[in-house]
């Protein structure tokens, strides 16, 4: 009999090859396609990072302004679909709305040729296009308005903020959302990518892939921890309260939102990015308790547990600056889908190029030969 190495939740174990995005988490480095994540957040924008990762390379003027305008002429959502959100109970958590529009978008363009280079592109168009809109309709929904229509004149970043608050926004906290959303995109193999990888692997259509991905992101284990920052922070209350609150958690081995990750054993660079945002956001728009509150929660955990590789990741910051761009607190995971849906459908695209279905083997621990115990003798 074959004799098998386990790794709990598959730590360390190569699942894939991929040329889409490289950390390296003892020197903080994430590269999408090779390209440093810093180089892109300064330089780049959502869409044309959604390129890179997608096709692979940058855009060209002509190549992005195609793109550019081919997502506009996908964001409005059927009628249908929009009828379909009504029946969502106000109170249902976003994520649990979008992965049900996500997965329905597949009951209305549901062709099957997944290895058409047309089909391919035109899904990708169409859900980077949707998803946004689909976030922002049942923001305005459950609170019994009718949703925005997307605007053309407006970027992927500003567009997602108008729909929302029904205003058009700022352009430099528009742009501070753009940086958020290439900051997410992409990161390797995480749980719901590989939650794609292997649903995609099965050659089902896209939307069940985005689905089952968005279902897999929303745990607080994930990109949920972002909401659970802010809590946690409200929680503490005062900068004086830190310390108290990590050293109980440290004696009650509780864990610390938006601190440790399975490959970043430094400061996750994210972090670093997404708090040079707070920062910038704050001098604008006025300073408030929870800033200073996650700085010396950053000062004390690190104190207490850099030893063992604890340090902020991408999680910890980003609910800051939502919540300073107005976003609420329950939309900050649908946020994150909106962008990984560029990453999730960079290893879509990938895993149709060389496939083979996923179906890895498990150690069974259970018995053998048991008799079955007929109902009257159990
Ligand atoms: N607070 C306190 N202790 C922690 C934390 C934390 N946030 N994270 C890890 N540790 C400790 C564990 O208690 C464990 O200690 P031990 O060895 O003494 O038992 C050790 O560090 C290893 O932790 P694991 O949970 O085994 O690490 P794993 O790689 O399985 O988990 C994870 C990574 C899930 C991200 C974990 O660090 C965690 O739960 N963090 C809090 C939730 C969070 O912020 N998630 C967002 C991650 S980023 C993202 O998904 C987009």
């Amino acid at each position: 009999m074959a004799v098998y190495e386990y790794h709990a939740g598959l730590e360390g174990v190569p699942a894939t090859q991929s040329s889409i995005s490289f950390v390296d988490g003892q020197k903080g480095l994430l590269e999408y396609r090779g390209i440093a994540i810093e180089h892109l957040a300064s330089k780049s924008t959502f869409l044309e990072t959604a390129y890179l990762l997608i096709w692979g390379e940058l855009p060209n003027r002509q190549e992005l302004q195609d793109f550019q305008q081919e997502i506009q002429g996908h964001r409005r959502l059927k009628y249908r679909v929009r009828d379909m959100m009504k029946c969502f109970p106000e109170s249902g958590h976003p994520m649990d709305a979008l992965q049900a529009c996500a997965a329905a978008l597949g009951l209305f363009y549901s062709r099957r040729e997944i290895s058409d280079p047309a089909y391919v592109h035109e899904a990708v168009v169409r859900l980077l296009a949707k998803v946004p809109t689909m976030v922002a309709a049942f923001q305005l929904m459950r609170n019994g308005n009718d949703p925005v229509q997307p605007r053309d004149d407006l970027s992927y970043a500003a567009n997602f903020l108008y729909m929302l608050n029904e205003r058009e926004p700022d352009p430099f906290l528009a742009n501070i959302f753009d940086v958020c959303l290439t900051l997410h995109a992409e990161h390797t193999i995480n749980a719901s990518t590989f939650s794609a990888m292997v649903t995609a692997s099965t050659l089902t259509d896209p939307y069940a892939v985005i689905a089952s991905a968005v279902g897999t992101l929303a745990g607080p284990l994930h990109g949920g921890a972002a909401e659970e920052v802010v809590g946690m922070l409200e929680t503490i209350g005062t900068v004086e309260n830190v310390r108290p609150f990590v050293e109980n958690c440290v004696a009650n081995k509780k864990k610390i939102m938006g601190f440790g990750h399975r490959v970043y054993k430094v400061k996750d660079p994210r972090a670093t990015i997404l708090q040079n945002l707070a920062e910038q956001l704050f001098d604008r728009l006025g300073q408030d308790r929870y800033y200073d509150i996650a700085v010396e929660l950053e000062k004390v955990v690190s104190e207490k547990m850099s030893y063992k590789g604890i340090y902020p990741n991408v999680d910890f910051y980003s609910g800051l600056v939502y919540r300073k761009l107005g976003i609420p607190t329950d939309l900050y995971t649908p946020v994150f889908a909106i962008s990984r849906t560029a990453g999730w459908l960079a290893h879509w695209k990938e895993q149709l190029g060389e496939n083979r279905i996923f179906r890895p083997t498990q150690i069974y621990t259970g018995l053998h030969g048991i008799d079955y115990v007929p109902m009257d003798d159990r």
